[in-house]
């Protein structure tokens, strides 16, 4: 089953304002939402719902997000979500790092007692539309193993730049594991097997199957040196912006328990440093010379690929997920048959 963007937005925003979530913030989950979709992030995205809508009955989202700011200096500040929903936190966040680096040059902010916020690019994105730099990093609920180790530790700890060009979308959003988790859980709803060197079974062998992936741990992504980036944004979303790191980290895909994972979110003013439109002009050079070689691709071109063909060709549904949704609808007292199917 396909549904189109149009549809997709509707049915979180009905799904949403159901439970109480405002309809500003709505929108924003919905956006986020959506903008994993289309990229391709579909493990990041609709899928995610039904560990959202147990995360608000078991009282560990908060519908109405009220933000409270802890620490506000020139160039950063400290924020506490609250436990709202943490898509909503971090576009605040990603807002007040925007304001502070148009004044100073940069703008810092840590996020902490938010929820897990779906796709970090949606965040840089943001920036990129304001001619800023964007950056965004949080932790997660142990995932990963260190290196030599079995037992997960680290999270998978999203890390996404995305720069201002006058040509092309240039971004990276990834996971500093083989795979994010929720490809895993993906997979695991879907039936299927996961790609080879990404997993390990809780003995710590290789494993394709994503149930004993889940009860074992992801591998970093490029060996010990994703660990040791991993191990970095540890600490710097965790102990720098007062939320929890290692196995302390909890509730971003368990929604059973309360979120303790933290974000630093941040955005550069290119401008504070050199002439805009000299800077834009250089990385439109530098891209055109990595895109002389054909068939080679920049961070970014796979999500506008992404985009492109799923505004033309709609959104992928899968019979599970579809099943999922059409439960919770119908508890919601939601007609969405058109939509999901009865
Ligand atoms: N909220 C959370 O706690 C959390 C945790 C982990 C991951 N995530 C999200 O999961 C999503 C998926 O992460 P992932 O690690 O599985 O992504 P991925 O492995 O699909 O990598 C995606 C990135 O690699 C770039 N890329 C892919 N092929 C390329 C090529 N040939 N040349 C140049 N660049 C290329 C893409 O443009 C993209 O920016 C991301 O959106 C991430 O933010 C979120």
């Amino acid at each position: 089953m396909k549904i189109t963007a149009e549809q997709e937005l509707s049915l979180i925003m009905e799904m949403l304002t159901q439970l109480g979530v405002p309809d500003e913030d709505a929108s924003i989950v919905a956006e986020v939402t959506l903008d994993a979709d289309l990229k391709g992030f579909s493990s990041h995205g609709l899928g995610r719902f039904p560990q959202y809508i147990k995360g608000i009955s078991a009282g560990n989202i908060k519908p109405k997000s009220e933000i409270t700011v802890e620490k506000d200096n020139p160039a950063t500040a400290l924020i506490n979500g609250n436990h709202g929903f943490g898509h909503v936190v971090t576009y605040r966040a990603m807002e007040m790092a925007m304001e502070k680096a148009q004044k100073t040059g940069i703008g810092m902010v840590g996020v902490h007692n938010s929820n897990h916020f779906g796709v970090a690019g949606y965040y840089s994105d943001m920036a990129i539309m304001e001619d800023l730099i964007g950056i965004v990093i949080a932790n997660t609920e142990p995932a990963v193993a260190p290196i030599g180790g079995k037992e997960p530790i680290l999270g998978t700890n999203p890390l996404a730049i995305g720069i201002p060009s006058g040509s092309h979308y240039v971004s990276v959003d990834m996971a500093t594991s083989a795979s994010a988790r929720g490809k895993l859980l993906e997979a695991e709803r879907r039936g299927e097997m996961i790609p080879e060197n990404v997993a390990l079974d809780a003995e710590g062998n290789p494993t394709i199957d994503p149930c004993e992936a889940l009860k074992g741990s992801i591998l970093p992504f490029g060996a010990h040196k994703g660990y040791a980036l991993a191990f970095m944004i540890e600490i710097m979303a965790g102990p720098l912006v007062s939320a929890s790191y290692g196995k302390a980290v909890t509730g971003t895909a368990n929604p059973e328990v309360a979120c303790t994972k933290g974000d630093l979110i941040a955005a550069i003013d290119p401008s504070k440093f050199v002439d805009m439109d000299d800077f834009k002009s250089e990385v439109d050079d530098f891209i055109a010379e990595v895109k002389a070689t054909p068939n080679v691709f920049i961070p970014g071109d796979m999500e506008v690929m992404n985009v492109k063909r799923h505004q033309e060709e709609g959104i992928p549904l899968d019979d599970n997920l579809a099943i999922q949704l059409r439960e919770i609808t119908s508890k919601l007292g939601i007609d969405a048959a058109d939509i999901i199917g009865a």
